[in-house]
């Protein structure tokens, strides 16, 4: 009974927050679509921004239906192991452009080896959500290590961070700490690897603080 008013609790939350986050790009939306039917209007320019408003709401959705699927446990997870060097390659390529524009160096450090107990797309996932983050967040300047070892998985940079005390809610969904929210993104990236991350039986920890970086490992049981 208390699990169920806890469950409830927390379905009500996560959709007051969807909605939430989707009110801001409708608004914005809505304006820009205003200002568009306006006398000598940029429309070229105001018909990109309203794209880009569209497609922060579909990756939003995604982002939700995902974790919902992960949660009623449709998503499978777990099932296999997947050699980690070429996903950390592959995601080092993938976000080249990316990282070159933010100024952040990204090195990659595996042994060829290593497999960790994740299908391989959920894998892909984990990795890219917080590679992103670092390209995001860490600042200019900043170097990123995309890792592998037996067991473990570390994604870290030595970038901008957060307070310490930020470090256990950034796996909050929606949590976004105030420096970032000038920036797109809707805090659920975390989320989402924690959740694939426990769906393998392991777990994350965030470590570092403001000024001195952010690491993120996931460690999976032995086979
Ligand atoms: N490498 C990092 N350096 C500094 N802050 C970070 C880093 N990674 C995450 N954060 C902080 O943690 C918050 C939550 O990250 P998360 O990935 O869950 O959401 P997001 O990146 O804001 O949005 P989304 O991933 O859904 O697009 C970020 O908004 C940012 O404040
Ligand atoms: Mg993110």
């Amino acid at each position: 009974m208390e699990d169920a008013r806890a469950y409830e609790e927390l379905r009500v939350g996560f959709t007051a927050a969807v909605s939430h986050e989707l009110r801001t790009p409708l608004a914005r939306l809505l304006a820009l679509l205003d200002s568009a039917s306006l006398p000598g209007a940029d429309r070229d320019d105001l018909l990109a921004q309203a794209r880009e408003q569209v497609e922060e709401m579909s990756e939003l959705i995604d982002d939700v239906l995902f974790l919902s699927e992960l949660e009623s446990g449709r998503e499978v997870v777990a099932l296999g192991s997947t050699p980690v060097l070429p996903v950390l390659e592959e995601v080092r390529n993938r976000l080249a452009d990316s990282s070159e524009r933010a100024d952040v160096s990204i090195r990659v450090e595996a042994s060829p080896d290593v497999e960790l107990p994740l299908r391989r797309r959920m894998l892909q996932i984990v990795v890219e959500n917080l590679a992103v983050n670092s390209i995001r967040y860490a600042g200019p300047g900043a170097a990123l290590l995309l890792a592998a070892r037996p067991g473990e998985l570390e994604v870290s940079d030595d970038g901008r961070g957060v307070a310490e005390d930020e470090l256990p809610r950034l796996f909050e969904r929606f949590y976004r700490s105030d420096r970032a929210r000038a920036s797109r993104g809707t805090g659920l990236g975390l989320a989402i690897v924690k959740h694939v991350v426990a769906s393998a039986g392991g777990q994350v920890e965030a470590s570092g603080g403001r000024g001195r970086g952010l690491r993120v490992v996931c460690s999976f049981p032995a086979p």
